[in-house]
């Protein structure tokens, strides 16, 4: 135990021994620029407890953002989030002549001073620049020197102006970050002399103009990023030629003209983003199967989708082609991206069967075909898609029924096959869809009964089957779905009172059952409802319920096209959040109690008459 101790003691010994020989030598100037620096971030320093002391740790190499090479030289400050908002430091950063990073991101900075720009500009191993998230104004300074910086970061600061020849001196120049910045004119093309550009990334700002060919001269790119700027013109076809190329993102611009035939060709290729442009022309038939993901809706891309196409992209995870004006079927090929995860094809003119195929694409989670022209049956495969959770059909001409296999989706959260021609009941195995927040079944032929099972959907929100031909009664079992906040049964054929128990819906706060045959005793609403109640053209009869007064937040209350009879109840004026009464077509009589102004009500077509009530004061 002693000699555990001893031996400790020693290793402290000699712990504190090597401490010391480093401290010691750190050169001279370094520490004293140091002293300087401390005493110029301290009282800058807008946060709340300063990170260096020094009488602490009299090493400045193991202060908070200072790092030191193995001889004890400065070569890094990572100061981001620091709190500093006072330039007045930076020169004195450029007197440490070992200096090879600057870090200073995430501060609020709000100029690069002159003396800041000649100083580091003569550091011989300068490599970084980093002053991303801070609060630069002004134009950007041109770079003297600075012959070995690689890594420029000046992006989402308030930076203006044009860009020209600032950077044009900066030979070893390979990332460029000035995203998200308030720069204008045209993109610049002088990028550093020797063109050894890897990462340019100039999005979010307001460029106008062409996409510079030269650009291209760079042939190392690796990352172009120009989105959300303005421009215009085409794309240049040199940058199918960029045989590195991973990273192409020109979404977001007005770019118009085709796709260039070899522009997506290149087998480097992982991310292409060429949304929200007015891109025309056909698909590319010669597209690279390294390719991980490719956004191209919101265009005006025209043609078929070629067999080509899904064909080569086997390593597909992402494929967006939503609103453009391809036509044709959806090529069988779609099976061979075996990875895609997320498929858009909504908003076109596709036309002919949902291939079988779709079924092997088991990686699949959403699948989105929305507004096009799909005829044929949804096939039973579908439910082979496992990790399906949004699947969206609406808006096709789809017939035949609803598969029964789809309640083996297990993962589905969404199902809207709403407006399309399907008819049929709806599968009672629809319960099994455990995870299902929203079903939308609107708008088509189903008929027979709504399933008593569908109580069993316990994260339901929204339940639309609105525009069927359903008879039978609503079960009570839908006053189990305790997360239903919409529930809309209007234009079926449904009969029977509404179940008692509706009013334990707690969370809903819309409530459609216009255009049925409900009739009965109308029981105590949720009064969660706020959106709208609707009960209109049905079979209602008698007095209004007392029952609705509890209504206090309901905006909307349609009890138009019944025969209810009665005086209109004075409690519809006290309910201070009803914005519209649609009461007309009903047998009411009497006087019409007296409502603010902001509140619209309708009592047309009562067959007994109405009087107006008194408005104002008395
Ligand atoms: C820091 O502030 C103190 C007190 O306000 C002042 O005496 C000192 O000169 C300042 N140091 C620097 C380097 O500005
Ligand atoms: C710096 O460290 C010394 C020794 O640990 C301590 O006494 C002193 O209070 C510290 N100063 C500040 C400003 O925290
Ligand atoms: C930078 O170097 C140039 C020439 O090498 C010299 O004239 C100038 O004084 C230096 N600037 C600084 C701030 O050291
Ligand atoms: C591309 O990078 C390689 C290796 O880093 C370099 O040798 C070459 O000069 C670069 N090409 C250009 C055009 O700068
Ligand atoms: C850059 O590319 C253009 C055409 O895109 C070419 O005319 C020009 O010579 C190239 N410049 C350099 C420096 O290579
Ligand atoms: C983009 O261009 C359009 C038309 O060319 C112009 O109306 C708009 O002001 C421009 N926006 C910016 C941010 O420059
Ligand atoms: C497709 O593009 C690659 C790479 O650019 C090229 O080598 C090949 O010849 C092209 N194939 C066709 C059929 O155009
Ligand atoms: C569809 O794309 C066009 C561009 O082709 C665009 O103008 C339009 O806003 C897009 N529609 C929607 C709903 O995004
Ligand atoms: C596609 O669009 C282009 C350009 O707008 C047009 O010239 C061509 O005829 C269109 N092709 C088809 C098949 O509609
Ligand atoms: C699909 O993804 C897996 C793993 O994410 C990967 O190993 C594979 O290469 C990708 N491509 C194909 C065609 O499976
Ligand atoms: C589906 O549409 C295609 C043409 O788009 C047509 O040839 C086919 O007969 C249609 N099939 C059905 C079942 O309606
Ligand atoms: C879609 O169905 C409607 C109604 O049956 C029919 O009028 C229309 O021609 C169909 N459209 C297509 C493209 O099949």
């Amino acid at each position: 135990m002693g000699g555990y101790v001893h031996i400790t003691s020693h290793l402290l010994l000699l712990f504190f021994f090597l401490f010391h020989f480093v401290v010691s030598e750190i050169p001279s100037n370094q520490k004293n620029t140091m002293i300087n620096l401390y005493n110029l971030l301290q009282n800058h320093t807008d946060q709340p407890s300063f990170p260096w002391n020094s009488t602490r740790d009299p090493d400045p190499c193991s202060w908070k953002g200072v790092a030191c090479n193995f001889d004890d030289s400065i070569t890094q400050f990572f100061f981001y989030n620091f709190y500093l908002s006072n330039s007045d430091f930076l020169p004195v950063l450029c007197q440490i002549e070992t200096l090879e990073s600057i870090d200073l991101s995430y501060n609020q900075l709000r100029s690069l001073p002159s003396e800041f720009m000649t100083g580091c500009g003569n550091l011989s191993g300068l490599r970084e620049l980093d002053f991303s998230a801070n609060r630069l104004s002004g134009s950007l300074p041109s770079f003297h020197g600075f012959l070995k910086l690689e890594t420029l970061d000046l992006s989402f600061n308030m930076l203006s102006g044009t860009i020209s020849l600032q950077m044009d001196g900066l030979v070893s120049l390979k990332y460029l970050w000035l995203g998200h910045n308030q720069f204008t004119g045209y993109v610049p093309t002088h990028l550093g002399k020797s063109m050894v550009l890897e990462q340019l990334w100039l999005s979010s700002n307001q460029f106008v103009g062409k996409i510079p060919r030269e650009i291209a001269n760079c042939s190392n790119l690796t990352y172009i990023g120009l989105s959300a700027n303005n421009l215009s013109g085409s794309i240049p076809d040199r940058f199918g030629e960029l045989p590195n190329l991973q990273y192409l993102i020109l979404s977001s611009n007005s770019l118009s003209g085709g796709i260039p035939s070899d522009l997506l060709s290149q087998s480097s290729l992982l991310y292409v983003y060429l949304y929200d442009n007015s891109l025309e022309g056909s698909l590319p038939e010669n597209i690279s199967s390294s390719l991980r993901s490719l956004f191209l809706e919101n265009n005006r891309l025209n043609g078929t989708i070629p067999s080509s196409f899904f064909g080569s992209l086997q390593n597909l995870e992402y494929l967006d082609l939503d609103n453009n004006s391809l036509v044709g079927s959806i090529p069988p090929e779609l099976s061979f991206c075996k990875n895609l995860s997320t498929l858009n094809l909504a908003r076109n003119q596709l036309t002919g069967h949902l291939p079988v195929e779709i079924a092997q694409l088991k990686q699949l989670s959403e699948l989105t075909i929305s507004w096009n022209l799909l005829n044929g049956s949804i096939p039973s495969s579908v439910s082979r898609l496992q990790n399906l959770k949004k699947l969206d059909l609406r808006g096709n001409n789809l017939s035949g029924s609803i598969p029964e296999s789809i309640g083996n989706l297990s993962s589905l959260i969404e199902l809207n096959i709403n407006w399309n021609l399907l008819n049929g009941s709806i599968p009672s195995s629809v319960s099994r869809l455990q995870n299902l927040q929203k079903l939308d079944l609107r708008g088509n032929n189903l008929s027979g009964p709504i399933p008593e099972s569908i109580g069993n959907l316990s994260s339901l929100i929204e339940l639309n089957i609105s525009w069927n031909l359903l008879n039978g009664s609503i079960p009570s079992s839908v006053s189990r779905l305790q997360n239903l906040y919409k529930l809309d049964l209007t234009g079926n054929n449904l009969s029977g009172s509404i179940p008692e128990s509706i009013g334990n819906l707690s969370s809903l706060i819309e409530l459609q059952l216009g255009s049925n045959k409900l009739g009965g005793k109308i029981p105590l609403m949720p009064l969660s409802l706020y959106i709208a109640l609707n009960l209109s053209r049905n079979l209602f009869e008698g007095q209004i319920p007392e029952t609705l007064s509890r209504l206090l937040g309901l905006e909307v209350l349609d009890l138009s096209n019944n025969r209810f009879t009665g005086n209109i109840p004075d409690f519809f004026a006290k309910m201070g959040s009803l914005a519209q009464l649609v009461l007309s077509n009903n047998l009411l009589v009497g006087l019409i109690p007296n409502f603010s102004a902001y509140v619209s009500v309708e009592t047309t077509g009562n067959t007994g008459t109405l009087s107006a009530g008194v408005f104002g004061k008395y």
